[in-house]
């Protein structure tokens, strides 16, 4: 962990086409500060990892027309035991803002009691606000509030730009797997809250390193635009495959991902470890994701009628359906009592949009 690799990691956004693709900040983790504040109580980088200092860091990254984001805590200690913002709220804030910080994620490891978690989270979000510098704000609120109580999304939205739901993903199908049954599991209450400003996050992208398959890639990169997810990286652009990097700057599920209705998808249902998930966009459109949990065996087919899609408006009256991935392929003129059938790897996902069309006199529909 250095400035040096952050500056290297920004230099391949550009030249590699991820800044044009759409991805912007540029995210420090945790362990980037110095185990004491300064003389002046501020936060200070470890001078080993951050020589230059984080201003420095920062002007470098806008140089490249990207943004900068920054980790604190919100109790005594950040989760690595460096720190915390506890009783520093406005000062922290202050220094991110002096230093041209664009993006602050904000734990809860150590949050002391479940009021001061929640005052903390409320303090830094108008602390921040105050500086007049525009921050997003990504909180762990809910995360570490729900084993005791059920966060109340209306505040949190009021106060976070997005949240962290569930535990911190890893690379592996397991860790993708779980985070999407939590989702569906609690969809009914966290689904509505998310739009415009306030967003649920299942955390980062895995794709591009070593535990998934390209099956299970797929299926993060599908589902993920599916919930409207912030799309951030955890990976090596340095060293990343060529079909990894396909796959993260696919405009088209970047387009999904980004689809200015600014709703986010849901599971339909779920039969013989198949799920079937939608997500409205803008235009009546909708994407679907279609997902083969069975982790054994070869390819399976799974049939549908189009219209269970859309509360049956989806494909009302009729519909042109564009397979996104596993690869983009034109699948024509449907009507709305057409069957789908589609063939999906195990742990795969295939993604489609589906684009309502109006019934025209004398036109055939297949
Ligand atoms: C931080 O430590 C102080 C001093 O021990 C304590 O009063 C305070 O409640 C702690 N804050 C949190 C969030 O745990
Ligand atoms: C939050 O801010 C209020 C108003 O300034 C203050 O009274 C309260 O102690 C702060 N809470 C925490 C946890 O910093
Ligand atoms: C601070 O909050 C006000 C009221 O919500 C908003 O209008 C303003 O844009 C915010 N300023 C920044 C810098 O976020
Ligand atoms: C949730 O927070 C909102 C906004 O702060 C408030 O109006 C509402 O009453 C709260 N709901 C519950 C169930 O506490």
């Amino acid at each position: 962990l250095s400035e040096q690799l952050f500056m290297q990691m920004a230099d391949v956004m550009v030249s590699d086409g991820w800044k044009d693709a759409g991805y912007e900040y540029v995210c420090i983790d945790d362990c980037w500060m110095s185990m004491t504040r300064d003389d002046q109580d501020r936060l200070q980088p470890d001078p080993e990892r951050f020589p230059s200092g984080i201003r420095k860091l920062a002007d470098y990254v806008h140089s490249k027309g990207l943004k900068l984001g920054i980790y604190a805590d919100v109790g005594n200690k950040t989760c690595a035991g460096y720190p915390g913002s506890y009783g520093y709220y406005d000062l922290d804030a202050q220094t991110f803002a002096d230093w041209g910080v664009d993006l602050l994620k904000f734990d809860g490891c150590n949050y002391g009691t479940l009021d001061l978690l929640a005052e903390g989270y409320r303090n830094m979000s108008l602390a921040l606000n105050e500086t007049g510098r525009s921050i997003v704000y990504s909180c762990e609120w809910p995360l570490y509030m729900r084993p005791m109580r059920k966060p109340n999304y209306t505040e949190i939205k009021h106060y976070c730009n997005h949240w962290r739901n569930f535990g911190d993903i890893y690379d592996a199908w397991s860790s993708i797997r779980s985070t999407l049954d939590w989702t569906a599991l609690h969809q009914d209450t966290i689904v509505d809250v998310a739009g415009p400003g306030g967003w649920n996050d299942p955390d980062m992208l895995v794709i591009g390193n070593f535990g998934l398959s390209w099956d299970q890639q797929l299926t993060q990169m599908a589902l993920w635009a599916i919930m409207a997810a912030p799309l951030l990286m955890s990976n090596d652009l340095r060293h990343i495959s060529p079909q990894a990097k396909w796959l993260l700057q696919n405009k088209d599920v970047i387009a999904i991902n980004q689809d200015p209705l600014g709703k986010q998808g849901y599971r339909l249902s779920k039969e013989s470890n198949f799920e079937l998930w939608e997500r409205p966009l803008s235009g009546g459109a909708y994407a679907v994701a279609v997902l083969n949990r069975q982790e054994i065996g070869g390819p399976r087919p799974f049939s549908f009628s189009l219209s269970f899609l859309g509360n049956g408006l989806a494909c009302n009256p009729a519909c042109v359906i564009q397979q996104i991935l596993p690869a983009s392929e034109d699948w024509g003129l449907h009507n709305w009592v057409s069957f789908l059938s589609v063939e999906v790897n195990p742990t795969g996902t295939v993604l489609l949009k589906v684009v309502v069309i109006e019934e025209r006199p004398g036109k055939d529909l297949c």
